[in-house]
């Protein structure tokens, strides 16, 4: 039983790396909320990219050419609107005030030029698992130029051209802007797939596996959950149906709504197991008064341990996870089942330890989920009864009943313990860099678990 850790990690590593389809799905569903979120925090930057530089304008109204240079002095977005269009992407009208100034002699002109952008974007599953969006049309329409000051009534033989010059440089320069825009933000989407812990040396990594579902209301990416134990890929023997999230789940007017399978769960839990992350020992010192792990105790219900040990001794306690604990979700509440097998050891003469009895423990957990950064977090505690039975014995007969209340309460505790900040340490959702969840809240359902939330963006 000792070499039951490292025998675990061994079947991993001997595990075939990833080669099916049937991984644990997720699936990562923005909503037009999130639209109006992208609006607030993207008038900025597209107001910065709007900024183009004007080429020199050779201004011929005076008979010989002129060369008058054109600075943009404001991009004023007023109004920003983006909007899913079903099963293609996202559509993005924008109306824009752009302030020139014209250095022209004897005193400049200023030129205010309305002009409207339409982007139409589709977004696509990426060769490596990313979101891919791209620009399929792209169109500058432009307004009838104002003329802030200088001699408007005797309008300058310059202006029509000069509108023309502007024109044909904008009207390339404005869209590759956003088309740079978008390939930022690509690569900002790719960090999808980055490695995110789950527990000590497994990781998960999310991909997107199929062309993304866009209806009016939102964008739903089906994500799959490739886990590494120690660097590599494994594969484990889950469920192959696919995931599927009804839809309205979670809070209504959330910016994203995450489904995570049953699957997942599953998996993830395997994958501690097979690492050896649940199992511990659970140890005493003598003479500390909180845990009543010492044969002095134990001989009191069992008389041999009495006789063998005739001076106190601390126990220890190898508590072994070899089957892999069951989650169950039912609506509004969690459950996980653990079924250590738990040896009970007590030192020997020769510094070695001695296998006094071993127990075949049953216990359930309520799990409770929730989403802090971007990691779904568990806290469990006991449910019921610490079940034990008698698996061997090196003691002769014991009587269940006797070692129960001892056994349930030094064994809980710590194993509560150990558990709590194994799952405290979380499993992070799907996400990107410098991105995070919000005011999430947990939702569970039959079979699965639904994260509503609100996104944050920040550098
Ligand atoms: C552009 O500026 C003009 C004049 O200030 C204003 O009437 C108009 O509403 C503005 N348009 C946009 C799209 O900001
Ligand atoms: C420009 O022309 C309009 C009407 O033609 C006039 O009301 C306005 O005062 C003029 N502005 C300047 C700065 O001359
Ligand atoms: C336990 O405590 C008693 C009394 O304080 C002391 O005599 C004894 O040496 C201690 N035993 C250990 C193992 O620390
Ligand atoms: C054994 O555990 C009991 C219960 O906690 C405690 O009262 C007692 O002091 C312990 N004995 C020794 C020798 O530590
Ligand atoms: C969880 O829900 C199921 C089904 O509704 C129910 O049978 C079970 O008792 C519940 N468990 C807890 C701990 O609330
Ligand atoms: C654990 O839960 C299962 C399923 O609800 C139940 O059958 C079993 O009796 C429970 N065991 C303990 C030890 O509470």
């Amino acid at each position: 039983m000792p070499g039951a850790c490292g025998l675990g990690l061994l079947l991993a590593l001997l595990l075939p790396p990833v080669v099916s389809a049937s991984r644990p799905g997720t699936v990562f569903r923005l909503n037009k909320e999130v639209l109006s979120y992208a609006v607030e925090a993207g008038k900025a930057p597209l107001q910065r990219a709007l900024q183009v530089t004007v080429p020199l304008f050779l201004d011929r109204s005076g008979g010989v050419f002129q060369p008058t240079r054109i600075q943009i002095l404001n991009v004023d977005v007023s109004h920003l609107r983006l909007t899913f269009v079903a099963d293609f992407g996202i559509r993005l009208l924008a109306a824009t005030n752009f302030t020139f100034k014209i250095f022209r002699d004897p005193e400049p002109l200023h030129l205010l030029l309305p002009i409207a952008l339409l982007a139409d974007t589709s977004v696509e599953q990426g060769s490596i698992g990313t979101p891919l969006v791209s620009i399929s049309s792209c169109f500058s329409i432009f307004d009838k130029a104002i003329v802030f000051d200088g001699r408007n009534s005797t309008a300058p033989a310059m202006l029509a051209p000069l509108q023309s010059h502007i024109k044909a440089v904008l009207k390339s320069k404005l869209c590759l802007r956003i088309s740079n825009l978008v390939q930022g933000l690509n690569v900002h989407l790719g960090t999808l797939i980055g490695l995110s812990p789950v527990g000590p040396e497994s990781q998960v990594r999310y991909t997107m596996i199929d062309t993304p579902t866009i209806t009016n209301d939102y964008i739903s990416l089906d994500i799959n959950a490739v886990l590494f134990l120690l660097g590599r890929p494994i594969v484990l023997p889950v469920d192959s149906t696919p995931f599927v999230l009804p839809q309205h789940m979670g809070t209504k007017g959330a910016m994203a709504t995450v489904g995570l399978s049953q699957d997942l769960f599953d998996s993830v839990i395997m994958l501690m197991q097979k690492a050896g992350a649940l199992n511990l020992d659970i140890t005493a010192q003598l003479n500390s008064s909180n845990n009543p792990l010492n044969t002095s105790v134990l001989g009191q219900l069992i008389p041999e341990v009495a006789r063998q040990f005739p001076e106190p001794m601390p126990l220890v306690l190898k508590v072994r996870l070899g089957a892999t604990p069951t989650v169950t979700f039912h609506t509004n509440n969690a459950t996980l089942r653990l079924q250590p097998f738990v040896e009970v050891l007590a030192p020997s003469s020769n510094s070695a330890f001695q296998y006094l009895f071993s127990l075949n423990v049953v216990v359930n957990l309520s799990l409770q989920l929730s989403v802090s950064k971007v990691r779904l977090r568990g806290t469990t505690s006991v449910l019921g009864n610490v079940q034990l039975t008698v698996a061997s014995s090196n003691l002769g007969f014991i009587d269940t009943d006797q070692v129960q209340t001892l056994m349930g309460e030094v064994f809980e505790k710590p194993l509560l313990d150990h558990l709590n900040a194994l799952l405290g340490m979380g499993i992070a959702l799907p996400h990107v860099v410098n991105l995070q969840y919000v005011t999430p809240e947990v939702f569970i359902q039959e079979g699965y678990v639904v994260v509503s939330s609100g996104l944050l963006y920040q550098r």
